[in-house]
């Protein structure tokens, strides 16, 4: 048995950087090497880009491994960085957030105006008793004061705890008592599909019991009727509103948390992602910059990330705010009213850098392309990429239809526990394969390796490890330091183990494969689902695919493919043999016969988690015909009944 993962797909395309963009790029190429002389320098200098109340005495003390502490002994405020010192660097007017609604109204705030607005909000929650170290559980639709709430937080040393809209009072309630939150702050509603969803009924419902929260506190967004819990509710236009815009930053140390945010583990418990200050905005800001080629005066920057996740903190609110960028922040759903709402988005403020999944590029394949066509999108210049592996198919489809062949993809890698982007093309260096992450960044150090932890040449797969700390590592489980250590440090001392799984092609160069426990062993060999995948979705009638290992008696695992098609590939139940083998055939002559799915079936939606990352494990379920798993962390769970039902039409088997 093979003790890599396969080398199977060959992407011989090349985009090499628009010359006008390289010539002009924040980051050129002699920074690798600049930074792989001396990474510690490297991340000295990055760190400069900061206001710092007092300097580090230590650039990185890797003493007591895993814990890392950057920038030892500095002092910062976090929120100062991303507002205050724009204001006073005379960029007051300087729109921060064109913010749009989903029922279409629209509010354009200032870095000005966000300085008053943080500094209200700091004032409301120093008044409310929430102050240094305490934890204030954030739970809002992506509203304005959703960012405000984060950066009050910050301004006054409380750890925040931003839990997606979409997760259910039993999700909410789990994470406020693991934080210890004293306060939540949430909104009667937001605006989804073209109609108000409550949210503050949620919130009573998960703060029910006994719990640490004293105070929570309601944005008015929809109007809806809330219940009222008369001594413990406020409304935050009657507390923030009514406090003063003055409000004197105090720094804290750079290590000092600055936020906690769950992610899911392999067992029940969610695992409280702890990230810090100084190290953790300065990667952050770096990325942001060097990853988007971010010019802060003529960029319209817009990353289509909810707040709930860890792209919506480094990449909505603290990379780009602190590089003072100006901003596109949507609240809704991009087929409300109509599939073209994006493109019109981006027309209307001239967006010229959009970041966003895979899963929305695919969205958009199957509508058709004569949606974003219909729109201008000529002010584009940077397009990226992040959440899961991209298909070249995808990739291709997204430079065509939307970056109008003229825009280069950053496909980035990255995790809620890396903090910020560590694996990544930039814009103005890299010639781009598509499909392909590329390069670790500057000062960014990873490795590829086998199973004992030896590198792995090119041409070959493994385990995606980083080999050196980095500034926006994750510092601990918040309250669980042994399952930190056991989680990501334990299998190879020394190295953080990423659980992705990823190879080297033949220049070297990274493709991500996904999760290492999604890697199927098929007759001994290792083949990853990403790879089915991307040879799937090149096959003009499929949109996107998704695929897993089931159980089979000959092969050890037989690998099921679950297809949904392109929006100008109408279904039709006749074909469905007919297209099911011509896609097995597809996969054949694209990877090789060992890659070929035992079956293929066709399916209108696959079952998704609210970032929209394909739930594998429900496939499984359905594939080796068990009684489905857990469905709670399903966006949509109706998708599973359909997925069901429509198993006798499409499947074929052999
Ligand atoms: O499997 C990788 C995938 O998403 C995982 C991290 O998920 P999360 O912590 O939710 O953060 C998502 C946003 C950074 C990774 O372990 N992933 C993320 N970006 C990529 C990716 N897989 C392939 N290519 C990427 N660009």
């Amino acid at each position: 048995m093979s003790t890599t993962l396969s080398n199977l797909l060959h992407e011989v395309r090349r985009f090499e950087p628009p010359a006008e963009l390289a010539a002009a790029a924040n980051v050129g190429g002699a920074e690798y090497d600049t930074a792989a002389r001396d990474r510690l320098g490297f991340w000295h200098r990055q760190a400069l880009r900061l206001s710092w109340t007092q300097p580090w005495r230590e650039i990185l003390d890797w003493s007591n491994p895993p814990f890392a502490k950057w920038f030892v002994g500095g002092r910062l405020n976090v929120a100062y960085n991303c507002v205050d010192r724009h204001v006073a660097a005379g960029h007051g007017e300087r729109v921060a957030i064109h913010w749009e609604g989903e029922p279409g109204d629209t509010r354009t705030i200032t870095y000005a105006d966000l300085l008053g607005e943080v500094s209200r909000a700091a004032n409301a929650l120093t008044a409310l008793g929430v102050g240094q170290g305490d934890r204030v559980a954030i739970y809002l639709p992506m509203i304005p004061e959703a960012v405000v709430a984060m950066l009050a937080c910050a301004r006054i040393g409380a750890t925040h705890s931003v839990v997606f809209g979409g997760f259910s009072a039993e999700s909410l309630r789990s994470r406020v008592a693991d934080a210890g939150a004293k306060l939540v702050i949430t909104a009667d509603g937001g605006y989804r599909r073209g109609k108000p969803s409550p949210l503050k009924a949620t919130v009573d419902a998960a703060v029910a019991d006994d719990t640490s929260v004293e105070h929570v506190v309601v944005v008015r967004r929809t109007g809806a009727e809330v219940d009222w819990t008369q001594g413990r509710d406020l409304w935050w236009h009657e507390v923030v509103d009514t406090a003063s815009p003055e409000h004197e930053p105090e720094s804290f140390d750079a290590e000092h948390p600055l936020f906690i945010l769950y992610t899911s583990g392999t067992t029940g418990k969610p695992k409280g992602i702890l990230h810090t200050s100084g190290g953790y905005l300065t990667q952050a800001a770096y990325t942001h910059d060097a990853v988007f080629d971010l010019k802060p005066e003529t960029d319209v920057y817009w990353c289509t990330a909810d707040i709930g996740w860890v792209t919506g903190h480094s990449y909505l609110v603290y990379g780009p705010l602190a590089n003072g960028a100006t901003q596109v922040m949507y609240e809704g759903t991009p087929d409300t009213p109509d599939r073209g709402r994006w493109w019109e988005v981006i027309e209307r403020y001239g967006v010229t850098i959009l970041y966003t999944a895979p899963t929305a590029v695919r969205t958009f394949m199957k509508w058709g392309s004569d949606i974003p066509a219909r729109h201008d999108l000529s002010s584009l210049r940077v397009l990226g990429s992040v959440g899961e592996p991209i298909n070249p198919e995808a990739w291709i489809w997204y430079r065509e239809n939307i970056g109008g062949n003229r825009t280069p993809i950053v496909d980035t890698w990255w995790q809620t526990e890396t903090g910020a982007i560590m694996i990544s093309p930039l814009p103005g260096v890299t010639a781009t394969k598509p499909g392909s992450a590329m390069d670790p960044l500057p000062g960014i150090a990873v490795d590829v390796v086998d199973r004992n932890g030896n590198p792995v040449g090119n041409g070959e797969g493994g385990r995606l490890v980083a080999t050196e700390p980095w500034p926006s590592m994750a510092r601990t489980i918040w309250g669980d330091d042994e399952r930190f250590v056991r989680t990501y440090w334990s299998d190879l001392p020394g190295r953080y183990l990423t659980g992705d799984g990823a190879k080297r092609d033949q220049d070297g160069d990274l493709w991500l494969l996904g999760r290492i426990d999604d890697v199927m062993l098929v007759s001994g060999h290792n083949i990853s689902t990403a790879e089915v995948e991307s040879a799937l979705v090149s096959h003009p009638r499929v949109a996107e695919a998704a695929v897993v290992g089931a159980a089979d008696a000959t092969t050890g695992q037989g690998i099921v493919a679950f297809v949904i098609l392109r929006g100008d590939a109408a279904r039709d139940e006749s074909e469905g043999a007919a297209l099911a083998g011509e896609l097995r055939a597809h996969v054949a002559t694209q990877i090789g016969a060992i890659a070929k799915p035992r079956q293929v079936i066709v399916v209108p939606e696959l079952p998704k988690t609210r970032s929209g990352k394909i739930m594998r494990r429900l496939l499984r379920d359905v594939a080796e015909n068990r009684p489905l798993g857990d469905v709670t962390t399903l966006q949509d769970s109706s998708v599973m009944d359909q997925i069901s039902s429509g198993l006798s039409a499409g499947a074929t088997e052999e």
